[in-house]
């Protein structure tokens, strides 16, 4: 059975990664993430420096995931400052920022990177919807609450993580960089 660790503090990650590490029978275990994350204007970068010094700094196969929401009528904003901005000015922040702006299209990406010995795989993961007009749903985390997938009236507050991961950014960057890494094995 093939075992990696997910560096992160956040359980909700956890649970949504280690669900979609079942669909492979890969187990997916926590492990302490590093507290060092450099700045830069792309999440697939920011993901690949993290996931070096977490490898350095824990020497075990590790995954590492970076995520954020993009919405089209702030320019991308908050995008790979989404942890920053729902920190400060939290989902509400966000609504009045929308408020009178009829575009509420937005997409969450997510970028992950894989290390095992000498091997680094990455692959990215991105849902499009768009931003509802109030907070919604009680489940997930983050900017759950009021983002809703194309395609569904609910927001991913209001969905169970099952649910979640047929949509999810994350679930669909996991996805793909277990399918390499499988892929990988089977030579
Ligand atoms: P992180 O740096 O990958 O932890 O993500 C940055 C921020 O983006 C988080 O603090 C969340 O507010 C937001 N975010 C990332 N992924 C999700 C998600 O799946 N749902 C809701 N918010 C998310």
């Amino acid at each position: 059975m093939l075992r990696i660790c997910l560096a992160t503090s956040n359980e909700h990650k956890l649970r949504e990664v280690r669900a979609v590490g079942g669909e492979f029978g890969v187990v997916v275990e926590q492990c302490p993430a590093p507290k060092i994350e450099i700045q830069s204007e792309s999440i697939e970068e920011i993901v690949l420096k993290s996931a070096m010094l977490a490898y350095f700094y824990l020497n075990k196969p590790v995954l590492v995931e970076d995520a954020g929401l993009y919405i089209n009528a702030l320019g991308g904003f908050p995008g790979p400052y989404s942890s920053y901005v729902y920190k400060t000015i939290g989902l509400n922040g966000v609504l009045k920022l929308l408020r009178e702006i009829p575009d509420r299209r937005a997409c969450f990406k997510s970028a992950v990177a894989l290390v095992l010995g000498d091997v680094l795989l990455t692959a990215t993961g991105e849902v499009c919807g768009y931003i509802a007009n109030e907070p919604r749903g009680t489940k997930g985390f983050g900017f759950d609450p009021i983002f809703i997938p194309n395609g569904e009236t609910r927001t991913f507050g209001e969905m169970e993580l099952e649910e979640k991961n047929k949509y999810s950014h994350r679930a669909i960057a996991v996805r793909r960089v277990l399918q390499k890494l499988l892929s990988l094995r089977s030579y």
